[in-house]
Formats: C-alpha cells, sequence, structure tokens
C-alpha cells in the first residue's frame, strides 16, 4: 500500500514537472515571440513615421524622392512581413495575426499613396507640357489657327483625364488609409496586457492625411481652371486672328525704309513683264482677270478695286509677295525677287490701286 502511494506521488511529480517545463518553455517562446514581434513593430514604425512625414511635407520632396521613398518603404516593410510570419510557424502566438494584417493593410496604403503621388506629378507634367505648347506658337499663322485650338482642347481633356484620376487616386488612398486605422485599433486590442506596445500614430495624423488628401482636389481644380483660363484665352486670341486679315500673312514686317524703296517702273515690268507671274493670275492689268484665274478658289483678286482689297498696308503687300498668303495658292516669291524688286511691285499695286 505505502509503496503504491509513493509510486503515485512520484509519478504525480514527474508528470507535474514535465507539464511545469513544457509551460516555462512555452512561456518562453511566447516571450521571444513578443519581443519578435515588438521589434518589428518598433521598425515598421519608423518606415510608417517617415513616410507620413513625406506626405504631409511633399513640397519639399520632388516626385521621384516619393516614389523611391514608397518603394524603400514597401520593400523594407515586406521583408518585415516575411519575418514576421517566420515567427514561430504553426503555434498560436498572441498578436501574431493582427500585426501581419497591419503590416500589410500598412503597404496596401503605401502603394495607394505611391498612386496618388504619380498621378499628382501626370497632372504637374500635363500642365507644364500644355503650357509649353502655347509658348511655342505665340503667334500661329491663320492657316493654323484651327490646329492650335484643337492642341490646347486636346492638352485640355488630358488634363481632364489626369484630374479625374488625381482625385481616384486621393480617394483610394484615403481608403487605405482608414483600412490601416482599423488594423490598428485591432491590433492595439489585442495586444492589451499581452505586453505587446502597439503603433499608434495613425490614428493620431489622421487629420494631417485629411489635410493632404483634400489638397488633391484643390490641386486638381486649381490646374482644370487654369488651363479652362488658356483655352479662354487661346479662343479668344484665334477669333481675333480671323477677324484681322494680316495675320494671315506669314513672315515679319518689312522695314518702312525698304518700301520708300522702291521703282514704279519697276514695278510695273515685274507684275506684267515677260519674267513677271503676277499677270497670269491678276491679268496684266490687274483686275484679276489673268490666263489661269479661272482656275482658283478663292480667286485671285482684281487689284484695281479698292473695294475688293483686304490688304491695304504695303508692309502687308510686302509681305504677300514674299511669303504668300496661308490657305491660298498666293505663294511667296522669296526666292526669286529680292526685297528692292518687291517694294517696286508694292509701289506699283498703289498706282493699279488709283486707276
Ligand atoms: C497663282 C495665282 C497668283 C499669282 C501668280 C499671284 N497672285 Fe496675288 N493673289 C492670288 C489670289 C488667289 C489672291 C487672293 C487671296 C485671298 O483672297 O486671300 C491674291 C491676292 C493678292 C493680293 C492681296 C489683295 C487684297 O486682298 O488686298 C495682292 C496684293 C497680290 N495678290 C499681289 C500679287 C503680286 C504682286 C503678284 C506677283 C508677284 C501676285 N499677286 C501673283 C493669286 C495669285
Amino acid at each position: 500500500m505505502k509503496r503504491v502511494i509513493i509510486g503515485t506521488a512520484v509519478l504525480v511529480l514527474i508528470v507535474a514537472i514535465v507539464a511545469g517545463q513544457r509551460l516555462w518553455q512555452e512561456r518562453q517562446q511566447v516571450a521571444t515571440a513578443k519581443a519578435a514581434i515588438q521589434k518589428i513593430l518598433d521598425q515598421d514604425a519608423g518606415y510608417t513615421e517617415t513616410l507620413l512625414k513625406s506626405d504631409v511635407d511633399s513640397e519639399s520632396l520632388s516626385y521621384k524622392e516619393v516614389f523611391d521613398l514608397c518603394d524603400k518603404v514597401l520593400n523594407a516593410r515586406t521583408d518585415l512581413l516575411v519575418q514576421l510570419r517566420a515567427i514561430n510557424p504553426g503555434e498560436n502566438v498572441p498578436v501574431k495575426e493582427q500585426a501581419v494584417a497591419f503590416l500589410a493593410a500598412e503597404n496596401d496604403w503605401t502603394r495607394a499613396i505611391k498612386k496618388y503621388f504619380e498621378a499628382r506629378s501626370d497632372v504637374a507634367t500635363k500642365s507644364a507640357q500644355i503650357a509649353e505648347r502655347l509658348l511655342a506658337m505665340p503667334e500661329p499663322a491663320y492657316s493654323e489657327i484651327d490646329a492650335y485650338v484643337v492642341r490646347v482642347n486636346t492638352g485640355l481633356d488630358e488634363i481632364r483625364t489626369a484630374a479625374d484620376k488625381l482625385k481616384n487616386m486621393a480617394a483610394d488612398a484615403s481608403r487605405h488609409y482608414g483600412r490601416v486605422i482599423s488594423a490598428e485599433v485591432a491590433l492595439s486590442m489585442a495586444s492589451e496586457g499581452r505586453g505587446v506596445r502597439p503603433s499608434s500614430f495613425y490614428l493620431a495624423s489622421k487629420p494631417k492625411m485629411d489635410t493632404s488628401m483634400a489638397r488633391a482636389n484643390e490641386f486638381a481644380t486649381a490646374d482644370m481652371a487654369r488651363m479652362t483660363e488658356m483655352k479662354t484665352k487661346v479662343e479668344q486670341r484665334a477669333e481675333l486672328i480671323k477677324q484681322n486679315p494680316s495675320a494671315k500673312l506669314r513672315g515679319p514686317a518689312p522695314d518702312p525704309s525698304l518700301l520708300r524703296q522702291g521703282s514704279v517702273n519697276l514695278g510695273r515690268d515685274l507684275f506684267s513683264g515677260t519674267y513677271g507671274v503676277c499677270f497670269s493670275c491678276h491679268g496684266p492689268g490687274g483686275q484679276g482677270n489673268g490666263e489661269a484665274a479661272g482656275r482658283f478658289n478663292p480667286p485671285p483678286t482684281d487689284l484695281t478695286n479698292p473695294a475688293a482689297l483686304k490688304y491695304k498696308s504695303a508692309g502687308d503687300r510686302f509681305r504677300i509677295i514674299k511669303y504668300g498668303v496661308a490657305g491660298t495658292v498666293h505663294g511667296g516669291l522669296e526666292k526669286q525677287l529680292n526685297d528692292y524688286q518687291i517694294a517696286s511691285l508694292v509701289a506699283y499695286l498703289r498706282v493699279l490701286e488709283r486707276n
């Protein structure tokens, strides 16, 4: 009987020791796991803080710097996720699951933030390109006006699309931010009393984030407004150019002193003489009845009829002869005639007009 009791006591003791050891081991494991999770969360907090700061101060960073930062944070956090998942796999480690969900939500948000900044950079680039397009063509020739307006409108459409995308991306980033906050709260609740210190700055940074996202809307709206204003200006200018026939003309206005040197006699010879071409369209007497006249639309002008003349100034006439009239058969004779000969033709046109 005594032996049985002793035997049982020894057995119980052994079981207790083994159980105690296992419990102690488990505790050790959990403590190690917790420490590892804590370390990962601390590291993650560093990355996140940098990113949040860069978002708020984004004006001081170039877009490339922001993209690089996002990529760096994404890579680093993905490494942390791998480490986190590798902690005592298959065992029930407290808060590990919530920590994984939190880091994953943060990564989704970081990707959304990158896309948001890409959209923002796109709007800025498009805007600059369009402004450049407009500047590259300060005074479009008459025949180019319509194409010019089309280009401006196309640019405006591009910006509208980019601005809409920016607004969508801002909304998307905000949504992801909300998910990070939920994951953060879940992690906090799971860590309660378990000795893991969760991050807590997402919730605290929410107002800043909201401001930053609201700026996206302002940014997109302001850019659209600027472009629309540009478009209106261009259209107004196009209308003005259309109403002003001189705008049809190519090349620069000639030096007035040059125009005074022309000879009427030389002009007459050039107009109707053997090496002149004017008469073939405008007629030998300038009445618009040259041999080739019937072939053209608009027809060659009757240069003797003041009511038919759109270009009265010597400068405009000089440009017509030298560079031609855009949108008509009137070619320029820049290569065939020198400035003195052209000035002489202009002088002769004055005589024709008076007759
Ligand atoms: C190929 C046919 C052709 C030839 C050659 C030609 N012209 Fe013309 N010209 C025209 C046509 C067509 C117009 C009308 C353009 C318009 O309506 O905008 C015109 C318009 C003009 C005008 C503007 C009239 C106005 O509206 O005030 C002048 C000036 C003129 N020509 C001068 C000349 C002179 C000078 C020459 C010779 C150096 C010449 N042209 C040779 C076809 C010709």
